[in-house]
């Protein structure tokens, strides 16, 4: 693949810790992941601080609201030189229409790069019976497709999707829809609490466009040198 693929889930709060891990990681990964945590806290002044044109940002909020709502917050995000941007599918094809328009909107007015917008289907953290605890019967599998469908039809870029998914929603949504892939473990390091993990070369393999990979790279005593060592075992 032409691009680096390697996106590091910078999961903290503390912006000297993250701007350290941007400085690290410039040029050695393709994106830095932000998320909500670190937003609440430290806003976009914070994400500022921490971007860089070496290391550009992925702005995991999970928007979900009504369709003007999530029209006004996409914009919103439109001096931040967001490199990727995250919904919900389950705000409806309506409320993901207006995310990708919006997006559309900032790189008009700013003449900057489109923000990649990718919907969040079901959550990992919920199996069959949590599904149906908020009256969704159907398997989680049949409900991840139905959602990717969804998000392809109301323009999104694509989905993020556990490594166990790709198969399955490349085979419903085409090679062009991107495919943003976490649970992902490089040969021999700690899984941590993931539990269907794969490595980064099997989900490239089967068709991932870009591996989120946190902890392998932020608790590695040199993050520089296992971003580096993840990328060349895609090499
Ligand atoms: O440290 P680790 O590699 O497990 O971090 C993975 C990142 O991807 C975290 O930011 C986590 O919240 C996110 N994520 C995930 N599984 C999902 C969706 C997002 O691990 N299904």
């Amino acid at each position: 693949m032409s691009h680096n693929p390697v996106i590091c889930a910078v999961d903290t709060t503390d912006v000297t810790l993250a701007k350290s891990l941007s400085d690290q990681l410039a040029g050695k990964v393709g994106a830095l992941k932000l998320g909500l945590e670190f937003f609440t806290a430290n806003g976009p002044a914070g994400v500022q601080q921490v971007a860089n044109t070496q290391a550009p940002v992925f702005l995991d909020l999970k928007f979900h609201d009504i369709p003007n709502t999530v029209s006004k917050a996409v914009k919103a995000t439109a001096l931040l030189d967001t490199f990727i941007l995250t919904v919900h599918t389950a705000g409806g094809c309506d409320m993901m229409k207006a995310a990708a328009d919006a997006a559309s909107d900032n790189t008009v007015k700013t003449g900057k790069r489109r923000p990649i917008v990718v919907g969040v289907t079901v959550l990992t953290s919920m199996d069959e019976k949590d599904l149906s605890g908020i009256g969704i019967t159907v398997a989680v599998a049949d409900q991840v497709k139905r959602l990717a469908s969804l998000a392809q039809e109301a323009g999104l870029d694509g989905v993020v999707c556990s490594p166990h998914e790709i198969e399955l929603i490349r085979k419903t949504c085409g090679r062009d829809f991107k495919l943003v892939v976490p649970g992902i473990r490089p040969a021999g390091s700690a899984t941590g609490d993931q539990k269907r993990i794969m490595t980064p070369r099997q989900a490239v393999d089967l068709g991932a466009d870009y591996l989120v990979i946190g902890r392998p790279i932020t608790e590695a005593a040199d993050p520089a040198a296992a971003a580096v060592a993840i990328c060349s075992e895609l090499r």
